[in-house]
């Protein structure tokens, strides 16, 4: 098995987190002590992905700054004893191999995917959206590459929504369930409620295989004039099988600021030193 590759695509414009993302890159907002995509990188390895293709725009070169190494920070950490933090700084540019890909162009999550294409080469790959943290014992790209394992499939990571949110999201019409696994059928980008095939929304994360290369080069913009990366998927179906697990575990949302909130304090509370903090921040706010 060749999932080695994990494509990020990061070269979205952030709207809904402005006026914080003018200069700063959202994927490069901190959640307690690292960035958000640095939160994805570290599941991506922990799934067994050793190369990161990251998909960023003009004005998000900061990313790969964070990423590469900082010989004079380091050198500063070290005379100055700071031990602690130059591991830290160093376990940031030494955890994965990393390429970079520019998107011209913001023109849909599937053509972002698509510009990953010579990167990726002729293998199939996980891609996963940093907009979003994985948070339980089992990572989810983890899960998604175990049931890669088993059926040789794309595979979607599914979570069941209320019916009247499911138009925020990628829908999945599922037939065959063995447990939490389910074999796909169709998939539709954010249906109306009453027209909604299931309650299973496509979350972002995704094991592909290297056809959704050509099937999204085919792929006609569809909703808001982007090339959407569902539309491809659903071109995938008509060429075979493709799965969906209904991940254990949540997704926490980095992506706006209630949802970002949100995350830091539930990690936060997670943190004993942290948790004490917050606690005290809460109650004297609640006086
Ligand atoms: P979003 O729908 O969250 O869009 O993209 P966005 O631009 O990042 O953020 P908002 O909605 O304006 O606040 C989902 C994922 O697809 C990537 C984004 O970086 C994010 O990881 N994306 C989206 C691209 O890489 N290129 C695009 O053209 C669109």
């Amino acid at each position: 098995m060749d999932l080695r590759h994990c494509v990020i695509p990061a070269a979205g414009l952030g709207t809904r987190f402005l006026p914080a993302t003018k200069a700063l890159p959202k994927e490069l907002l901190p959640v307690l002590d690292r960035p958000v995509i640095q939160w994805g990188v570290e599941e991506a390895v922990a799934a067994g992905a050793g190369e990161i293709v990251v998909v960023i725009s003009e004005g998000k070169e900061l990313i790969q700054e964070h990423f590469s190494v900082q010989p004079e920070l380091e050198a500063l950490l070290q005379k100055r004893g700071k031990l602690d933090e130059l591991e830290a700084v160093r376990a940031s540019d030494h955890m994965a191999s990393f390429t970079w890909v520019r998107q011209d162009e913001p023109l849909g999550l599937g053509h972002a995917v698509l510009c990953a294409a010579d990167a990726v080469g002729d293998r199939p790959f996980l891609c996963m959206l940093p907009d979003d943290l994985s948070y339980g014992p089992d990572p989810v790209l983890r899960q998604l590459v175990d049931a890669y394992r088993e059926h040789q499939t794309p595979i979607l990571a599914l979570m069941r929504v209320p019916r009247d949110q499911i138009s925020r999201y990628g829908c999945a019409a599922v037939v065959e369930s063995h447990g939490r696994i389910h074999r796909v059928s169709a998939v539709v980008e954010k249906p109306k409620a009453e027209d909604a095939p299931s309650d299973l929304a496509i979350m972002g994360r995704y094991v592909l295989t290297p056809n959704i290369f050509e099937a999204l080069r085919s792929t006609q913009p569809g909703a808001g004039g982007e090339i959407q990366l569902t539309d491809g998927i659903a071109t995938l179906l008509d060429a075979g099988a493709v799965h969906g697990v209904e991940f254990t575990g949540e997704l926490l949302d980095v992506g706006t600021p209630a949802g970002w909130l949100a995350t830091n304090a539930r990690l936060a509370m997670d943190d004993p030193t942290l948790a004490v903090a917050l606690r005290a921040a809460v109650e004297v706010g609640a006086r």
